[in-house]
């Protein structure tokens, strides 16, 4: 029988797929169409020390193979995260879940992280350095391998669950931004959040988003992502969670071979909300295809040209 279990930061999931934040908010309406345990976790709705009411609209635009999405970070806020989301989780999945975290300082970050580390059903906190959608927090932290480290660091200090750290593809180095996290004592690397892009409405000319510019997802980022991935996963000595594009089976085992542990599916989600569970599905088929019997076997399998030359 196929194996499709994975460990992730000493967590074993049961398969590699877990849809990734911002296209899942806390499970709830997905729990409504079909049993979400089958998935590996899932990381919720990114949450801020304060409830945030997001970016105005229009927030959303359809591009070729994606969307632009620049909701900013709309989220209740930390405590009612706590005192109403997560025990209403607990009532419709019971695997530990992932924390995604974003913050405007230093102070932010580790306050969220502070909170959300105590409470038992998160098993990792998903550090978000990467929300292209903000001014002053989010991304301004990512783009800049000492201010991510300063975040890891400060969360590292007062937390004891894994950190994993969400990266920026919107850089010119992603591999210093990812040996300065790991350095600053991250357990692990997520990415890639989405590359900053924009439409101008022809008629009105007028960018489409209210925002102007939004971050970019979908099957035209895959790409992208999966280069990213393969060029952390050579460099770190962490775990690797890819993300980005992701919408089949093939798609996740591609990413395995660049170097993911597992592997996030976003934009996937709002085209199809069964699209993770239809994935896990397919997933020992598409195994026998590719003659694959445990699909931890293959992370970072991907052999360079030079190496098989
Ligand atoms: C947003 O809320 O604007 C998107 C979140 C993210 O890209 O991190």
């Amino acid at each position: 029988m196929a194996d499709l279990s994975v460990e992730l930061c000493g967590i074993k999931l049961d398969n590699p797929v877990i849809p990734a934040s911002g296209t899942f908010g806390f499970g709830a309406e997905f729990a409504e169409l079909y049993d979400i345990n089958v998935l590996g976790t899932f990381s919720f709705k990114g949450t801020t020390r304060q409830p945030r009411f997001g970016n105005p609209t229009p927030r959303i635009a359809e591009c070729p193979a994606g969307m632009l999405n620049s909701v900013g970070l709309q989220n209740p806020g930390v405590e009612h995260v706590i005192a109403e989301e997560l025990p209403r989780m607990k009532t419709y999945f019971c695997k530990p879940v992932m924390a995604n975290v974003s913050g405007f300082s230093v102070e932010d970050y580790a306050y969220t992280c502070a909170l959300l580390d105590a409470q038992d059903q998160i098993g990792w906190i998903e550090l978000n350095v990467s929300c292209p959608n903000v001014h002053g927090g989010g991304m301004s932290f990512g783009t800049d391998p000492e201010a991510a480290a300063g975040v890891v660091r400060a969360v590292k200090a007062i937390t004891k669950k894994p950190i994993i750290v969400k990266l920026s593809p919107n850089v010119t180095d992603i591999v210093a931004v990812a040996l300065a996290c790991e350095k600053a004592g991250a357990d692990g690397i997520s990415l890639i959040n989405t590359l900053l892009g924009m439409r101008i409405d022809l008629k009105t000319r007028r960018p489409v988003l209210a925002n102007n510019t939004g971050g970019l997802s979908g099957p035209a980022v895959f790409p992208v992502a999966l280069r990213m991935v393969w060029q952390v996963a050579h460099a770190v000595d962490i775990p690797v969670v890819g993300m980005g594009g992701v919408s089949s089976a093939d798609d996740m085992i591609e990413m395995m071979l660049a170097g993911a542990t597992a592997v996030e599916v976003g934009a996937a989600n709002l085209v199809d909300p069964y699209a993770c569970r239809d994935i896990i599905n397919e997933l020992p088929e598409t195994m026998r295809k590719y003659k694959i019997e445990k699909l931890s076997d293959i992370i970072k399998g991907a052999n360079s040209w030079e190496k098989t030359l």
